[in-house]
């Protein structure tokens, strides 16, 4: 199966080194217009892979390829994809799907009208701990509250620093949070009706500027969802926290019990009303070859793609979950922002 990939900054590479540690695939190309994440991605490469190396990802269009992964910054991806759309390469789309609404409804219309797939790298469903929380979640009844708390450092230096302002990444609560939004829904199983949100940059990133402009992004937010079956899920972010023992911890409540799970130290408990306590450590999955930066959840997910791929099946995570994602965090940033409840814009 042959690959390339676009943009090779940090979630780049980590791509390549897990296609690195599957079988029966190649790289043939990279694409970035910048030397140093170039330099980084032939050494992600080690002697598996020598692939062509072209500046603009338009010059990908007249190779053989079967699939192109997309990790350039947020506000680039609906470019990418507009211009890849007419190919026949399986597209797998870092989150989050796009920065604006505007542009997630034309990713959906494009992949409507396109034969091959377009997969959103909404990657937190496949951690081991994530996964194993989520299977048990019927064993608290019915379910009424959905917890997800983030604790964690600063937003990491990105090339050129994109990711400090909103515009470049869609803002905290789009480029972060897409993934916790995609688990309230997996979660819940319903359909998200209004965000609630409070939030600010309170301590990150408030000395810096960049041509004169100083960083907007927030740094912590309380962020509730309401869902159409009566559901509540609610989001604790805090990004000046990295001395927290566990970066999230994940609570589904329901009519008869509670499920908690925290990663990375994969502690999972399960309390009953009637006073059974059940706790334990979750496993990684066997089948994790490499953990990377995301406890193999990337690696799992790159080779759920290519067995999709392999075998025809439709996206396991399709442009609907990436727009419903991206449809919460701007809802949740724009309650911040009016300091009133927001619907959430319907597909
Ligand atoms: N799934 C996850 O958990 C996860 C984690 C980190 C990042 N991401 C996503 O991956 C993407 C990349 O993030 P990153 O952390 O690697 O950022 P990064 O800044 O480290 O890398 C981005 C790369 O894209 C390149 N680039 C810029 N414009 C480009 C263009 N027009 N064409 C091709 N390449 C271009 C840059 O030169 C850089 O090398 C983002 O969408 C981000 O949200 C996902």
């Amino acid at each position: 199966m042959k690959f390339a990939v676009v943009g090779t900054g940090m979630m780049g590479c980590e791509h390549i080194r897990n296609l690195a540690h599957i079988p029966d695939v190649d790289l043939v190309a990279i694409a970035d217009p910048n030397e140093k994440p170039r330099n980084w991605a032939l050494k992600a490469c080690g002697d598996r892979f020598s692939p062509k190396i072209v500046d603009d990802y338009r010059d990908l269009k007249s190779l053989d390829l079967d699939a192109v992964v997309i990790a350039s910054p947020n506000f680039t991806h609906i470019n990418v994809v507009r211009d890849l759309a007419d190919t026949s390469f399986h597209l797998l789309l870092e989150k989050p799907m796009c920065t604006t609404l505007e542009d997630a409804r034309e990713v959906i219309d494009l992949d409507d009208a396109r034969e091959p797939m377009i997969w959103v790298a909404l990657e937190y469903r496949y951690m081991s701990a994530t996964t194993h929380f989520l299977n048990r979640i019927p064993e608290v009844g019915d379910l009424k509250m959905f917890f997800i708390r983030e604790h964690r450092g600063p937003f990491l230096r990105k090339v050129d620093n994109w990711n400090r302002f909103n515009r470049n990444s869609g803002g905290t609560l789009v480029e972060k949070c897409c993934h916790f939004f995609d688990l309230m829904n997996l979660a819940t199983g319903a359909h998200p009706v209004s965000a609630m949100a409070s939030g600010n940059q309170d301590v990150n990133h408030l000395d810096e500027t960049y041509d004169g402009e100083r960083s907007d992004i927030l740094d912590n937010a309380f962020t509730i969802i309401n869902y159409d079956n009566g559901v509540r899920a609610c989001l604790d972010l805090c990004m000046f926290a990295e001395g927290s023992p566990n970066e999230q911890e994940l609570t589904a409540t329901g009519s008869s019990g509670k499920l908690e799970v925290r990663i990375p130290n994969n502690q999972l408990s399960l309390s009953k009303r009637t006073g059974e306590l059940e706790e334990y450590e979750v496993p990684h999955d066997p089948d994790i070859a490499f953990m990377g930066l995301h406890h193999g959840a990337s690696y799992l997910e790159q080779k759920a793609f290519i067995h999709a791929i392999r075998t025809g099946k439709p996206p396991s995570v399709n442009t609907r979950d990436g727009f419903q994602s991206v449809a919460m965090g701007i809802a949740a940033q724009e309650s911040i922002a009016s300091g009133q409840p927001v619907a959430i814009q319907p597909l």
